[in-house]
């Protein structure tokens, strides 16, 4: 078999997990789940979801790709056969599924960033957007998109295509080039110039006349809504999305780590890195709104948009009304195609790996194959109906596919194979003695082995039973029940069915690691 790829630093490895956590999630989604959730009293959640799910799944995948040096299937496979199906399923349904239409957004914002330069959308961003670049059925009383039109396709939005084979492009030429000098030489770039750009937008939305109005908003908490079921569950939803867990990334990241890695400082530096990122990132895009609303003389009720609505729709609005607004616009369009192609390379090496483990090829023919692929596979989110496509199987990936993952492998991990075997590989990298030691075993893994034992797998428990009944009382968002099985339960069922049809396969090598 051939030799394992390697990181050549850890800090190419760090910038690669958090290249991979920070992404479209942490920048136009966390604000808006955060406002609508409580504001400042969403982080109560926030950070209980944190620690009780988010960093013990987050150090669980690290260690777990780390000790077995495996991508998620080899490694759960060489738990108990009976649950590599698991980790070829989170890879399935997340590069078949996930990157599919993550790459068409990250499309869009490529769009946008040239729209940025002549204020493409006039004075009406959301027909423009919905009706004239995406030209998704409109409907006008709402001035919304018409949901029951989830089957009228009319064809391809060529630009959106041109966007998908660009993006592609620069995924495959990135990831070609393998883990040291593909992923690492490119995250060394683009996650400096991540971190600048975000800067200088936060700074630059801080100074704005009325940013305070939009920040006072933001953090202003909301206390009756942590009583509220449903906050709980966006916080448990936002963690793990926007921490990439369930993705089959994480293990397989940590498992081109040199063996001396330490996982535990791995871990605290991912999780924190991405959570400052968010929270720091909300405070920019609420600025901007407060200097919207002072601007417009409107409530920032009224100019606060979710996800979509507001990169496309509330952000062009403001970056018409800014001065220099063509360079804000660009540089927000850029920021967000950075984040968004450092955690769609991710994807691609968790398949790229399970697949080079299981039989044994050449990277580069899988990447390719994989890069073709994909790029087929976008198509389908690139015609009128885009919109409504992803917005289905988004919801339905993101609420079944990575919470059931989280909940399996904690279960796997905590029940059948003890955390124990993990947490002795995690001690044995911490260099520390005595006391230290004794404090770090017995207290800190300890509560780790908790976590993953019993609260990670009964609070996502709770969130994946509270959103069936939800689904069972009312069908998704409004859309026809065909749209809702055929795209959202269909594409569970086919990415599960490819995934034990990969799982039955023979392995070309039999592997053994050094704790069989
Ligand atoms: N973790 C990535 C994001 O937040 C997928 O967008």
């Amino acid at each position: 078999m051939a030799q394992r790829s390697k990181w050549g630093t850890n800090l190419g490895f760090l910038f690669a997990a958090i290249g991979s956590a920070i992404g479209l999630g942490n920048i136009w989604r966390f604000p808006y789940v955060a406002y609508d959730n409580g504001g400042g009293a969403f982080l109560i959640p926030y950070f209980v979801a944190l620690f009780t799910a988010g960093i013990p799944i987050l150090m669980l995948e690290f260690a777990l790709g780390h000790h077995k040096e495996a991508s998620a299937p080899m490694a759960f496979k060489h738990i108990d056969s009976k649950w590599e199906w698991l980790g070829w399923w989170a890879v399935c349904f997340v590069l078949f599924g996930i990157s599919l239409y993550y790459i068409v957004i990250i499309s869009w914002c490529g769009n946008y960033m040239f729209f940025s330069l002549t204020h493409a959308w006039g004075d009406d961003p959301n027909t423009f957007f919905f009706c004239e670049f995406l030209k998704v059925p409109f409907n006008q009383t709402l001035q919304a998109p018409a949901v029951e039109s989830v089957w009228d396709i009319t064809g391809f939005r060529w630009p959106i295509v041109a966007g998908v084979v660009v993006i592609w492009l620069i995924n495959w030429l990135i990831t070609y080039g393998g883990i040291e000098k593909g992923i690492e030489r490119a995250v060394k770039i683009m996650m400096p110039l991540l971190f600048i750009i975000t800067a200088a937008i936060i700074i630059w939305a801080l100074f704005l006349p009325g940013a305070s109005k939009g920040i006072k908003h933001y953090v202003t908490p909301d206390f009756n809504k942590i009583t509220d079921l449903k906050v709980w569950i966006s916080a448990y939803g936002q963690i793990f999305f926007s921490l990439s867990l369930g993705f089959g990334i994480m293990i397989a990241y940590s498992s081109y780590l040199s063996r001396n890695a330490n996982i535990f400082k791995n871990s605290l530096i991912v999780a924190f890195s991405n959570s400052f990122y968010e929270v720091c990132a909300g405070f920019g895009v609420f600025s901007i709104l407060g200097y919207m609303a002072t601007k417009q003389n409107q409530e920032i009720g009224e100019v606060v948009s979710s996800g979509i609505g507001l990169a496309f729709v509330a952000y062009p609005k403001a970056i018409s009304l800014l001065p220099f607004g063509q360079l804000f616009g660009f540089l927000f369009f850029l920021l967000l195609m950075i984040a968004g192609i450092s955690s769609s390379i991710s994807i691609i090496e968790a398949f790229t790996a399970a697949i080079m483990d299981k039989f044994d090829v050449p990277r580069r023919p899988v990447i390719t194959t994989i890069c073709v692929l994909g790029f087929l596979g976008s198509l389908l989110f690139a015609t009128n109906v885009g919109l409504l496509w992803l917005d289905i199987v988004d919801h339905f990936l993101n609420q079944y596919g990575l919470i059931t993952v989280g909940i399996v492998e904690a279960l796997v991990i905590g029940w059948l194979y003890r955390t124990d075997k993990l947490k002795a590989h995690i001690v044995s990298n911490l260099g520390l003695s005595g006391t230290h030691h004794k404090v770090f075993n017995y207290v800190v893994l300890q509560l780790w082995m908790y976590c993953i034992r019993f609260i990670t797998p009964v609070a996502l428990g709770i969130a994946i039973v509270h959103s069936l009944i939800q689904e069972f009382s009312e069908s998704y968002s409004g859309y026809p029940i065909s749209g809702v099985i055929v795209l959202g339960v269909g594409w569970l069922l086919i990415t599960h069915i490819i995934a034990f049809e990969l799982s039955g396969l023979p392995w070309k090598v039999e592997r053994t690691t050094k704790s069989e």
